[in-house]
């Protein structure tokens, strides 16, 4: 299951499950054109659920039934100056990337089968903030990691991983490769170029396969060297 599989990283983890031959259930909140082409095209369910709403979320995955995998990808983005930016924006952010985290990926492990995975998509900003404006993000990506540190304390003994996956910046509609901030960003780079959505993917599916079941309660860079 991903939680906000309709476009840009969480569709290409979706594509790339659904490649395999899992059976793939994916929520989205606002593109539902996006989310039933994308699962026409691989034979998936899409869900509308909005992840900021508690119940909603839960419900999307008590329907799912057993779970092997469960992929928290649904962020805002929603950068500006502290001092003026909306609370409830900031609210909303945080109930999206933070609690919507947290209370689904305690629903997915009562539903998960031993030996199961939980992996969140991060960021490099939970790590390293070299940019004004994106407090409220970078504090919500930090949460992840010590979500991930905790539950995998948690869920260990059932052998299931817990892991957070920590993009660069990612060539899609939050972060386009030709958008104005580019430059900026590739001059933080070791690469000087955006990653793409199918590279952070692999990632992802290579710590759900069945070797990567050693590897828990930590963090997965991908960023082309933009934390280096
Ligand atoms: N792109 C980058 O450079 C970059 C870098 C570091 C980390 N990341 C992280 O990677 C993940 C994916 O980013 P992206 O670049 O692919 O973003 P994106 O292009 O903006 O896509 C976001 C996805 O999340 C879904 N989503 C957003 N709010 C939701 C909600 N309330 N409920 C359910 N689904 C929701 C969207 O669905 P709808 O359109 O249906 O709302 C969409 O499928 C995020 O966690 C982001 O923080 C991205």
């Amino acid at each position: 299951m991903v939680v906000g599989g309709s476009r840009g990283i969480g569709a290409a983890i979706v594509r790339s499950f659904a490649g395999v031959g899992a059976r793939v259930r994916f929520t989205y909140a606002g593109s539902r054109d996006a989310a039933e082409a994308l699962a026409a095209e691989t034979g998936s369910i899409a869900v509308q659920a909005d992840a900021a709403d508690r119940e909603q979320l839960l419900a999307s995955i008590r329907d799912a039934g057993a779970l092997d995998v469960f992929v928290y990808n649904a962020a805002l983005l929603g950068g500006g100056d502290p001092l003026t930016l909306d609370p409830d924006a900031v609210d909303r952010l945080i109930d999206v990337n933070v609690r919507g985290a947290y209370h689904g990926s305690v629903e997915a492990a009562r539903r998960m089968t031993d030996g199961g995975r939980i992996i969140s998509i991060g960021s490099v900003h939970g790590d390293r903030m070299p940019f004004a404006g994106l407090t409220a993000y970078g504090m919500s990506k930090s949460a992840l990691q010590g979500l991930a540190r905790g539950l995998a304390r948690d869920f260990g003994p059932r052998g299931i991983t817990v892991n957070v996956v920590q993009p660069g910046p990612t060539d899609t509609d939050m972060n386009p490769a030709d958008g104005p901030l580019s430059q900026q960003m590739h001059d933080e780079m070791a690469l000087r170029r955006h990653g793409t959505a199918d590279e952070v993917a692999s990632l992802v599916l290579y710590l759900a396969a069945p070797l990567a079941r050693g590897i828990t309660g930590a963090m997965h860079t991908i960023d082309g060297g933009f934390g280096a």
